[in-house]
């Protein structure tokens, strides 16, 4: 199976194409594009590593077009990062053009494959490349993702700090949308939920939903590209491990949704050998979640409608 990580010589592309390179099944190829004119040399790098993962690197046009020919799965961290007093919304103007010319790119050399994009603000692009494909004839709502694997992460981590726990078999569902109060975790769900005061799981919401935005000030430029590729790296490799034919592959993302709270949605997903086998149930929630999806409805939907229309009116 080909792999292309489109954006490969960036803060996130660089340590996720590492994480693929040691990770993929035997056989895999690797695939790195980047505009960054170092993008064939990061690909040598790799190459010294002793696994069975084929890595090639390109840059330029024709290089997009041989990185992405073949591809069953391709993996866009390409784009402008947050500095620090910018809201992902903010990042529009800069990576809507970057992240449309790649799907388009994507839609002409490699059709069928499942696109999972990790460029902010994600819940415009997800929208925005849904048209594209839409235009070029070759969407399936089955095979567009948007990473929002981060967010779970660190509700994983904060919840099994916050109740004592053990970071590895922390399990805490987070659906809506990858920006301030889209991010919705659902502790409610969580094991050892009633260990925890209303006040402490207010703040815990708090701390998800302000994470990307502690890591771009404490770095001071940037955001988190290495969290950032550990998350990419389990959301691809799940991918993967679906379209292989494994089993019970469950893991959340950002898709055209089911759920009737808005066109576009975070929720868990059953991944198989099409992309999304089955959209899961978000399950109950507390009159405290209750609140808060309904207070992020009208602000995930503008989103949307900013990529919608960014295809359509341009
Ligand atoms: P970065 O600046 O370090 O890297 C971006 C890379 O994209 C650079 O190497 C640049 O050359 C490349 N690039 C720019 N235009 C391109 C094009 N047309 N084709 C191919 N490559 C191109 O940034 P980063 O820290 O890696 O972040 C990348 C994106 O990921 C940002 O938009 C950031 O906001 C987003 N992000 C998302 C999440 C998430 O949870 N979904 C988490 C962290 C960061
Ligand atoms: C994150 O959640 O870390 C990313 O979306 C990057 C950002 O700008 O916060």
């Amino acid at each position: 199976m080909k792999i292309a990580v489109l954006g490969a010589a960036g803060g996130i592309g660089q340590p996720l194409s590492l994480l693929l390179k040691n990770q993929l099944p035997k056989g895999s190829e690797l695939s790195l594009y980047d505009v960054a004119p170092s993008t064939p040399g990061v690909a040598v790098d790799l190459s010294h590593i002793p696994t069975n993962v084929s890595v090639e690197g390109f840059t330029g046009d024709e290089g997009l077009v041989k990185a992405v020919s073949g591809a069953s799965v391709v993996v866009i961290p390409a784009g402008m990062a947050r500095k620090p007093g910018m809201d992902r919304s903010d990042l529009f103007k800069f990576n809507a053009n970057i992240v449309k010319g790649l799907v388009e790119a994507v839609a002409k050399h490699a059709p069928k494959a499942c696109i999972a994009i990790i460029t902010n603000p994600v819940n415009t692009m997800v929208p925005l490349a849904a048209e594209v494909l839409k235009k070029a004839g070759c969407y399936d709502k089955k095979r567009l993702f948007g990473v929002t694997m981060l967010d779970t992460l660190r509700a994983e981590t904060f919840w099994a700090d916050a109740t004592n726990s053990c970071r590895c078999s922390a399990k805490v569902p987070v659906i809506g949308g990858h920006s301030g109060t889209t991010i919705l975790p659902l502790f409610s769900q969580a094991e050892g939920y009633e260990k925890l005061s209303a006040d402490q799981i207010e703040k815990l919401t708090l701390h998800v939903q302000n994470a990307g935005t502690e890591v771009v000030e404490a770095k001071g430029s940037g955001s988190a590209t290495l969290s950032m590729a550990a998350a990419g790296a389990r959301f691809a490799l799940a991918i993967v491990r679906g379209l292989s034919g494994e089993e019970n592959v469950v893991e959340p993302a950002y898709v055209e949704s089911e759920t009737g709270y808005a066109s576009f949605f975070a929720q868990p997903l059953l991944l198989g050998t099409e992309g999304v086998k089955e959209y899961l149930p978000i399950g109950k929630l507390s009159s405290f979640e209750e609140n808060a999806l309904n207070g992020m409805l009208d602000i995930l939907k503008k989103d949307i409608q900013q990529g919608v229309d960014f295809v359509n009116n341009n």
